[in-house]
């Protein structure tokens, strides 16, 4: 399908909602870019670890923000724009627990909120874009024409997110998952800084109980009804 306008599409909610797949199909079929922004966040998250950055310290933090170049390149393979932290794929290494473990601290530092942000919104300059993450329709792009708020029971967020982690780590335990998610919602919804929160203007999508298929469908009708205003 090619574009009829360009719109910008903010996806936020919790963790493990499937908020990036939604967000990759949906790109797809309008012809969008999708740009995953938690992967940011990650990829920050890896740099300060592989170089012991010490982020109770501004100084130190705004030291290793000058030398991060973050880049998206799409991937014919995966479909999906993958992320680059100074010229090294990263879009793998950045999901294992190592890193999800001290994201969501990293993600409340005002000063990595304020680079990743400047990023997202130079990245929405020509629209036609689908964003994902935690504060995109309320920060990043308040004024985006579809905001959609993610939800679902959170025991099937933890199975989800236990599958997927699975098949790169057998020793994994379903509690490690828990409650990993359970923290990470806990501090994206409780930081002072852009925490998690649904936009008013906001269309919720709970897909406990639907499928990918129908949450694509449900979405692009949304979208569509955007396009043609
Ligand atoms: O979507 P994700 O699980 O890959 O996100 C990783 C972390 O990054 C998540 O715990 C919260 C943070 N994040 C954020 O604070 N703001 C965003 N826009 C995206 C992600």
């Amino acid at each position: 399908m090619k574009p009829v306008s360009n719109i910008i599409i903010t996806i936020d909610g919790w963790s493990s909602c499937g908020k990036s797949t939604l967000a990759r199909q949906l790109a797809k079929k309008l012809g969008y870019v999708y740009i995953d922004s938690g992967a940011m966040y990650r990829a920050i998250t890896l740099y300060f670890l592989r170089n012991h950055v010490d982020w109770t310290s501004v100084k130190e933090v705004e030291e290793a923000l000058n030398s991060i170049d973050i880049d998206f390149h799409y991937n014919e393979a995966t479909e999906k724009s993958e992320i680059y932290l100074n010229g090294e794929n990263v879009e793998y290494v950045i999901r294992d627990l190592v890193v999800a473990e001290k994201v969501s601290d990293v993600a409340a530092i005002r000063e990595v909120r304020e680079f990743a942000v400047a990023q997202q919104r130079k990245m929405g300059k020509k629209k036609g874009i689908v964003m994902d993450g935690r504060d995109i329709g309320t920060t990043v792009f308040p004024r985006a024409e579809l905001k959609i708020f993610m939800t679902a029971d959170n025991a099937v967020r933890v199975e989800r997110r236990f599958k997927e982690l699975f098949e790169k780590n057998p020793n994994i335990t379903v509690e490690e998952v828990k409650n990993n998610l359970e923290m990470r919602d806990y501090i994206d919804s409780n930081r002072e800084v852009s925490p998690l929160r649904q936009a008013k203007d906001a269309i919720v999508l709970d897909n406990t109980n639907i499928t990918e298929e129908q949450q694509l469908k449900q979405a692009l009708k949304w979208a569509k009804e955007n396009l043609s205003q």
